[in-house]
């Protein structure tokens, strides 16, 4: 740029110097005349750098107001799901860090009280009612009666489960035609199922319990009246803080 500046400041002079003897050579009128233009070039290209530097630091700003503006909105939004999540009835929640480095959503929680599996919390319950009442109660916990989809969930449930006792889970058949029906509309998977040998039996019993019965050497599903009264377990899906 010195170097520039210079470099015309002399040619200037020089041009001046020979305005007088223009017409002797051809040659110097071309010469002085293109210093001539590149001079009042000079504040133009200052200007034009200037509004470059203007216009990136306009685009710098404007990129710095989004990100502000996302990391904003993300922390209200964090806020607006703890205010959710005190306001439900789960008041306590144990959670854990989540190691993924997925921004916001770093913690995982299910209700104190409640097992976690995957991606879920389980209520065993100790008390008995009806499968009607069973699938209420979960309901009014925010849950629905358990559903099992594999094998591993199902290990889950019983490692978890007392061998004397029977336990609802979220399958029912309420026609009693063999339609069975998870409460979540899961599609009944006949070859994910765990029935005991023999059942499902009796079209009159339509809803569905896990249990170890001392004559059998594993858990398994049966068969029941909905109004017998048993334990339960309500299923729902993990909380993300
Ligand atoms: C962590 O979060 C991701 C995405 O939400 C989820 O897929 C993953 O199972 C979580 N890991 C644990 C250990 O909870
Ligand atoms: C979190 O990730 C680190 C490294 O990826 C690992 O060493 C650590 O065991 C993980 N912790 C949990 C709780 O998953
Ligand atoms: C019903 O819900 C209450 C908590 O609201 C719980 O203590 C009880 O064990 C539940 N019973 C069943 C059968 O789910
Ligand atoms: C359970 O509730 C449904 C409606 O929610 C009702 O149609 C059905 O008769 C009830 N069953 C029992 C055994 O109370
Ligand atoms: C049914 O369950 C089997 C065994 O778990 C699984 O391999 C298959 O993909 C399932 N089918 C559907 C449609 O979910």
């Amino acid at each position: 740029m010195a170097s520039e500046i210079t470099y015309a400041e002399v040619r200037f002079k020089n041009e001046l110097k020979s305005s007088g003897t223009n017409s002797d050579s051809p040659a110097a009128p071309k010469e002085n005349t293109t210093p001539l233009k590149s001079n009042p070039a000079f504040p133009k290209l200052l200007l034009g750098s200037l509004l470059i530097l203007f216009l990136l630091l306009a685009i710098l700003f404007f990129v710095a107001f989004i990100i502000f503006f996302n990391k904003y909105s993300q922390l209200l939004e964090e806020k607006n799901y703890k205010i959710s999540t005190k306001t439900s009835i789960h008041t306590n929640l144990k959670c854990v860090r989540n190691n993924s480095t997925m921004e916001g959503k770093v913690w995982t929680c299910c209700p104190e009280k409640w097992k976690s599996f995957s991606s879920s919390c389980y209520f065993f319950s100790t008390d008995a009612k009806s499968w009607n009442d069973s699938q209420e109660n979960c309901s009014r916990m925010e849950a629905h009666l358990v559903v099992i989809n594999n094998k591993e969930e199902q290990d889950f449930l019983t490692q978890n489960m007392d061998k004397n006792a029977a336990y609802f889970m979220g399958l029912s058949d309420p026609e009693g035609e063999g339609r069975w029906q998870w409460v979540d509309q899961t599609p009944y998977n006949q070859s994910a199922t765990f029935w005991h040998p023999g059942e499902p039996s009796h079209s009159e019993e339509h809803c569905v319990i896990v249990n170890h019965p001392s004559t059998s050497l594993q858990w398994g599903w049966n068969n029941i009246l909905c109004k017998d009264r048993q334990r339960s377990v309500c299923e729902m899906m993990k909380i993300y803080l």
